[in-house]
């Protein structure tokens, strides 16, 4: 059985009071982590006071880093640094950084790697836009994506992966996929890496949708087979909501 995930991306969003309020709230009233997993992933500068703070069943993400161990790359973050103060998650070729800080899949595939070596766990986001879509050419795209991804990563580092399926038109357009279209992708996913891989590293690895996941819509997303949680924007900076998100994923 794959424990569900539920993560919050806060994207460029809060400042330190309401990164520190947000945590106040949320902590002590979320769910055992052994039932559903509670990730917050943050803006670098609030990471090391999100942990301080993060109580029993939060664990708190990166949005980024990159795949160096060390060098003159003014402005970037390393995995040695967010595992130094504790942050266990890192958003991977998150579409906003694919399309607007040149994110290519081979900097991607990188920095999986980078994370596995220092034990972070990744949260690789993978989608197609809308004009794949439309010109039909959505599983081709995601497929490539993934495979370029996970170059190299042995079966043991796959199975411990999370995806997120993240198609771009349903990103922050309140356009959510329907729970048909986003269980049909996140499963595509899965038949992808069972056939680069095996059936067991297939079933152990989580797959996440993300794009407009609201209250209205998590419980219907949660019930697909395929689908282990959701990634989460807009919806999560609301500390009660994401309390109620993470309960959804627990049914
Ligand atoms: P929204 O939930 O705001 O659509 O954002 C989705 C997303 O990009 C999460 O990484």
């Amino acid at each position: 059985m794959r424990i569900p995930i539920i993560a919050g991306n806060w994207k460029m969003f809060k400042d330190r009071d309401e990164a520190l309020k947000f945590i106040y709230v949320v902590t002590d009233r979320l769910p055992l982590k052994d039932k559903v997993e509670s990730v917050i992933c943050a803006p670098s500068v609030f990471l090391r006071s999100l942990v301080k703070r993060q109580g029993e069943q939060l664990r708190i993400g990166a949005q980024n880093m990159h795949f160096a161990d060390q060098g003159a790359y003014t402005g970037e973050i390393s995995a040695d640094m967010l595992k130094s103060i504790n942050v266990e998650y890192v958003i991977i070729g998150h579409s906003e950084r694919r399309a607007m800080f040149n994110e290519t899949d081979e900097s991607v595939n990188k920095k999986l790697h980078q994370a596995f070596k220092n034990d972070l766990n990744p949260i690789l986001c993978v989608g197609e836009s809308l004009e794949v879509r439309e010109s039909g050419k959505t599983e081709e795209l995601v497929g490539r994506q993934v495979e370029l991804a996970l170059e190299g990563l042995e079966k043991t580092k796959v199975s411990k992966l999370i995806i997120a399926y993240e198609p771009i038109w349903a990103i922050g357009t309140g356009k959510t996929a329907t729970s048909e279209q986003a269980e049909e992708m996140c499963k595509f996913i899965r038949n992808k890496v069972r056939n680069l891989y095996d059936e067991k590293t297939a079933d152990k690895m989580r797959i996440q949708y993300g794009g407009s996941v609201k209250l209205s819509n998590i419980d219907e997303l949660m019930n697909m087979p395929n689908i282990d949680g959701a990634l989460i924007g807009g919806a999560s900076l609301n500390p009660e909501d994401f309390i109620k998100l993470v309960e959804a994923a627990l049914k």
